[in-house]
């Protein structure tokens, strides 16, 4: 437990919630994460994320996608395993694997039948939880649905997701004081996406250092949510999976865009690169 304040994650804040893996380690102690999103034209949002959560780590990864999505992902990544329900978007969410974490939204849309399964399903999910893209306009348009969400459950919004679900602020004064009284009220930790991401949880905020303008680019932010969940899955406490999360994130892109150009850089250089960035911080 971090004293409240604000913190930089450098290398040496990075290294201590950094967690090797153990020896005698299995797929089932590397743990199962499940990416529920895509929908007619957005399965790419899933397939990024599922793909970025098994390369953060974990030892089993399910997307949970609509029909149209299925043989997409099997092609683009033959280790994932996937659910489907819906033709074009997900129309209800049910599955009998039990994951350690889920990561809710790449690509998921905001058909009304898909808001209603969101709803169903934050009623009864009891599993760590990460929420992004169109999971956070559909909860910034229900906030009363907030209450549904497991403790410590982790908000990715970039600038305009979280205007939707905070407000808007005049400045940074005022957008983190926001932030802090949101997290507060919620329970829930904050990953404010921006050229230096800051993760609120109450009054203790980590910004971090890595990362640059190569990861302006689409999926990139589909990608972090994958880490994340990965991470979560692997068991890291959930503030260490936001932090270390998008510590990897960015530094893999430090990294990565020196060899492909700030220019030339996609989420799946982003992806492609994971395993450097973690031979970097070991
Ligand atoms: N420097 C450092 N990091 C950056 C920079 C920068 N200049 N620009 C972007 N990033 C990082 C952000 O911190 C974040 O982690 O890239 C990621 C971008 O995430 P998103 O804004 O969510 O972008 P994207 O991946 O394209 O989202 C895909 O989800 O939120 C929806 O509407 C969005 O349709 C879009 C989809
Ligand atoms: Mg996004």
């Amino acid at each position: 437990n971090t004293p409240t304040g604000l913190y930089l994650t450098d290398n040496i804040e990075a290294r201590k919630k950094y967690r090797p893996v153990a020896p005698y380690a299995h797929k089932g102690t590397q743990g199962h994460a499940v990416i529920i999103g895509g929908s007619y034209g957005k399965i790419g949002a899933v397939c990024l994320s599922a793909k970025a959560a098994l390369k953060s780590g974990c030892g089993l990864v399910t997307a949970y996608l609509p029909k149209c999505g299925y043989t997409i992902i099997q092609s683009y990544f033959p280790e994932a395993m996937a659910l489907t329900n819906g033709e074009e978007y997900i129309e209800a969410i049910s599955f009998d694997v039990t994951p350690k974490a889920i990561g809710l939204g790449p690509g998921i849309g905001q058909h009304p039948d898909t808001q209603q399964a969101i709803y169903n399903f934050l009623k009864n999910n009891h599993t760590p939880l990460v929420i992004d893209a169109d999971a956070l306009n559909i909860l910034a348009q229900h906030k009363e649905w907030l209450s549904l969400l497991p403790e410590n459950t982790i908000l990715t919004p970039h600038p305009k997701e979280m205007e939707r679900l905070i407000g808007s602020w005049q400045n940074d004064f005022e957008r983190i004081a926001m932030m802090k009284a949101f997290s507060h009220a919620h329970n829930i930790i904050l990953v404010a996406k921006d050229a230096h991401t800051m993760i609120v949880e109450g009054n203790t905020v980590f910004v971090n250092p890595t990362g640059n303008a190569a990861l302006a680019t689409g999926g990139t932010g589909d990608v972090l949510t994958g880490i994340i969940t990965g991470l979560l899955a692997q068991g890291y406490p959930p503030a260490d999976a936001a932090i270390f999360g998008v510590y990897l994130h960015g530094h893999t892109a430090d990294i990565a865009s020196g060899k492909t150009s700030i220019q030339a850089f996609t989420a799946s250089d982003c992806i492609d690169n994971i395993g450097k960035s973690y031979l970097a911080i070991e």
